[in-house]
């Protein structure tokens, strides 16, 4: 599900995006595209001399304003339409042969009177017809919604860009729902990009103010079971195919659950656990676990995950008769680096070791040892190690051995 503003619509970078849209469908993604009309039909009622009140930030659409809204969002429709249709010379999207198709998917019903305000001809999302649109999809025709609904009174009604892509995206199940609405992403008040945000921490988040009704809007179809709802800046070039073809992406994502989590391994986590450290065992700082290994030993793993890929992992091995456990195997993607996640992942090895009352933990390293001294190790003999683990203790790797106490 795709939201344009009607401020997208009228952005210089529109074509580029319509035409990622055709590519997206060209590959088979099913694609739903709601779009607005907000500048344009102020613009026009301004040219023509009038004025439309706002409430609750809902326009109240008296009749001679239905009809403009209609003409201007009947000619957007079209322009879309024929935008989308347009092979593009001397790229491989020439000839595609896009299907578009725009209808009465949206049941509209009007708002009615608030506080004694009769919003007339505004209206809001009654249901969504999903399985017409179903329909299309797998017909791998592109759906067009108008921010535009008809009741089945036959009536016609205004509606909000966020209520038809909400609506939408929850009824129709969307896996994702993305909101080209702003010309960049989401931003602290200090206009540093926001990479992700759960929904749990959009409360509590420094964001731009001008920015939070976006952010409520995604919120709101995260709440309606869309997963992840992706808000890209539609004056970045490119942006769209960053965000969906990319790991870190180019926009921010509000997704139901954190992006980031710390948890303990399972078994499905192996592939990605081997991937991690394959660089690292094949120029020598780990030494090298087969899958088998990996497999058996996977219990005492725990990893970090981002965006369902493993982009950081530790083991923890238990001395319980000596009191001890033995931190192995910390590495953190080389992308990710930098930013504490190692020491977030030694922190909760520690906490666990804690936990099953052991008093220290030890690391066998050649090329970490400054790191794991920043972390409060000290060098110690190897005599010092459990009576087990010095019997394994490889002398033709000379690890040095570094040791921390626990404290509460
Ligand atoms: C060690 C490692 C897990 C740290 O992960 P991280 O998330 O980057 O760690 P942090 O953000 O907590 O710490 C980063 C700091 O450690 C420093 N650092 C990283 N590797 C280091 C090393 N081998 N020796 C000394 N310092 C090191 C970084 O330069 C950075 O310092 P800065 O903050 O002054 O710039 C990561 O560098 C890694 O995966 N290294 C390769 C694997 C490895 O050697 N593992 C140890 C096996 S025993």
């Amino acid at each position: 599900m795709v939201a344009l503003s009607g401020e997208c619509l009228a952005s210089p970078q529109l074509n580029t995006i319509l035409q990622d849209l055709v590519l997206l469908n060209s590959l088979g993604v099913r694609l739903v595209v709601v779009f607005g009309a907000r500048p344009q039909v102020n613009t026009e009622l301004t040219l023509l001399g009038r004025k439309s009140l706002f409430e609750h930030d809902l326009r109240i659409t008296d009749h001679a304003d239905l009809e403009i809204i209609k003409r201007i969002v009947g000619s957007l429709r079209h322009d879309l339409e024929a935008r989308l249709s347009m092979g593009t010379a001397n790229s491989p999207m020439r000839n595609a042969g896009i299907r578009v198709s725009s209808g009465n998917f949206v049941v509209a019903q009007p708002v009615g009177v608030l506080e004694g305000t009769d919003y007339l001809h505004t209206g809001k999302v009654r249901r969504i017809d999903t399985q017409g649109i179903a329909r299309q999809l797998a017909d791998n025709t592109i759906v067009l919604l108008p921010p535009l609904g008809y009741s089945p009174t036959g009536e016609i009604f205004n509606l909000a860009l966020e209520d038809v892509a909400v609506r939408a995206a929850t009824e129709c199940r969307a896996d994702k729902l993305i909101w080209l609405a702003s010309p960049q992403a989401i931003t602290t008040s200090q206009g540093e990009l926001i990479r992700e945000l759960a929904m749990s921490e959009i409360h509590s988040c420094d964001v731009d103010p001008g920015q939070g009704a976006l952010l409520r809007s995604a919120q709101k179809a995260c709440l309606g079971g869309v997963e992840r709802n992706h808000i890209i800046g539609f004056d970045h070039e490119g942006a769209l195919l960053l965000e969906l073809f990319t790991h870190d992406g180019a926009g921010t994502l509000v997704s139901s659950h954190p992006f980031e989590q710390c948890r303990r391994a399972n078994i499905d986590d192996v592939g990605g656990i081997l991937e991690l450290l394959q660089p690292l065992e094949a120029d020598g700082t780990l030494v090298k676990r087969s899958r088998e290994l990996l497999e058996t030993e996977i219990a005492q793993f725990t990893v970090l995950e981002r965006d369902n890929r493993i982009i950081a992992c530790a083991a923890l091995y238990t001395y319980p008769q000596a009191n001890v456990a033995e931190v192995a195997c910390i590495v953190c993607h080389p992308d990710y680096r930098g930013e504490q996640r190692g020491q977030r992942l030694l922190n909760v090895l520690e906490k666990s070791a804690l936990e099953q009352r052991l008093t220290s933990v030890f690391v066998l390293t050649t090329q970490t040892a400054h790191w794991f001294i920043e972390q409060g190790f000290k060098e110690q003999d190897r005599s010092e190690l459990p009576q087990p683990r010095q019997a394994l203790y490889n002398l033709q790797r000379n690890s040095k051995v570094f040791i921390k106490t626990l404290s509460k």
